[in-house]
């Protein structure tokens, strides 16, 4: 199976942004991991800071991914665009945070994308990926 895992704004800073809430992992060290522990699964990557890029990104991933792992940041909490586009496609969406949205700011409380999500994890750190993709496995 093809499996892309997009990335919102700011997540290209994991590793030093914050390392008490998101680790000090860098997802480009990450995901070398990741691709060597699920060899059956084809893993792509792509990470924007831009809300627009990631709409047409996850337009694209429609045709060519049977899974997406998106973990929208910011915009998660922001974007009806982002909810609007994945509601415009048939590949299943799962949404991941890596910290637990419910232990933090009031504003993140809501996200307003998890009701065209198959699924959401939230909390379990970098792990929240590998757990996704095992969703996606047969
Ligand atoms: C995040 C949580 C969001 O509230 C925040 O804006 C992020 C990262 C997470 O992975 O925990 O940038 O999506």
């Amino acid at each position: 199976k093809r499996i892309i895992i997009i990335n919102g704004p700011n997540l290209n800073l994991l590793g030093k942004r914050e390392p008490e809430i998101y680790g000090a992992d860098s997802f480009e060290e990450f995901l070398k991991k990741l691709q060597i522990k699920n060899p059956e699964l084809h893993i792509d990557y792509y990470q924007s800071n831009i809300e627009g890029k990631l709409v047409s990104k996850i337009q694209q991933a429609d045709s060519d991914f049977d899974g997406i792992l998106l973990n929208a940041a910011a915009y998660t909490h922001t974007s009806v665009a982002i909810h609007d586009a994945i509601g415009a496609i048939t590949t299943p969406v799962v949404e991941i945070h890596i910290s637990n949205i419910y232990k933090r700011e009031e504003f993140r409380h809501k996200s307003i994308i998890s009701s065209k999500c198959v699924g959401m994890i939230s909390g379990l750190g970098l792990k929240g990926y590998q757990l996704g993709l095992n969703y996606f496995k047969n």
